[in-house]
């Protein structure tokens, strides 16, 4: 059984972000063992922290480290990544050396209630993941724009075609993912 993380890149409730992660899941093998890793409580990285982290530090460590594949699903915050994702990406890449994202394949979705689907933080997410190690699932890419014109209020994708190519997303992940899991 594959071990999927599912990383928000929002911490709002009624995350679009959460509505796009939740249909990309629904494609995932019907064993799939899925995990929302929660972003929002991680204190704001300190390399000063390398030697007696927080415990909030250690536990989301230890949570990526037991995944097999991660699924990021990210908005757009003045044409970056939000300070939370990022911060999340540092915390768990140190202390140096004992990265625990290397190897594991990842799967990078981006959203916007603009018309450019967040393709910009989408972007700088996978540089990121290029000097963490994680190999990256190129096709299909997924910008997802206008989100609020494709789900409800409570941020569930409501659109059945975008559900569709979600979903479908989702299995080929699986396929992508199984290819660098033992
Ligand atoms: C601080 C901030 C900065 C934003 N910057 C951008 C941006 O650069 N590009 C964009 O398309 N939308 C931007 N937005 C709007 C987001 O696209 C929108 O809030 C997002 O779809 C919400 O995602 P969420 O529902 O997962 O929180 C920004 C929103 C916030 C709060």
């Amino acid at each position: 059984m594959t071990k999927y993380g599912v990383i928000v890149g929002s911490i709002r409730k009624n995350s679009y972000s959460k509505g796009v992660a939740d249909a990309i899941v629904a494609g995932l093998p019907a064993d799939a063992d899925v995990t929302y890793l929660n972003i929002a409580d991680l204190p704001l990285y300190n390399q000063d922290l390398d030697e007696n982290s927080p415990a909030a530090y250690t536990t989301f460590r230890k949570a990526v480290a037991e995944q097999d594949a991660i699924i990021f699903v990210t908005p757009e915050h003045n044409r970056s990544i939000p300070a939370a994702l990022k911060n999340a990406l540092d915390v768990a890449s140190r202390p140096w050396g004992q990265s625990v994202w290397g190897g594991k394949p990842a799967l990078v979705a981006s959203q916007s209630i603009s018309g450019i689907s967040g393709v910009l933080a989408n972007h700088v997410l996978r540089q990121s993941l290029v000097f963490l190690d994680m190999p990256t699932m190129q096709q299909p890419e997924l910008y997802i724009a206008n989100t609020d014109k494709l789900a409800d209020e409570t941020g569930k994708i409501t659109n059945e075609s975008t559900q569709s190519f979600l979903a479908g997303a989702g299995k080929q992940f699986s396929e992508f993912a199984a290819k660098f899991i033992n």
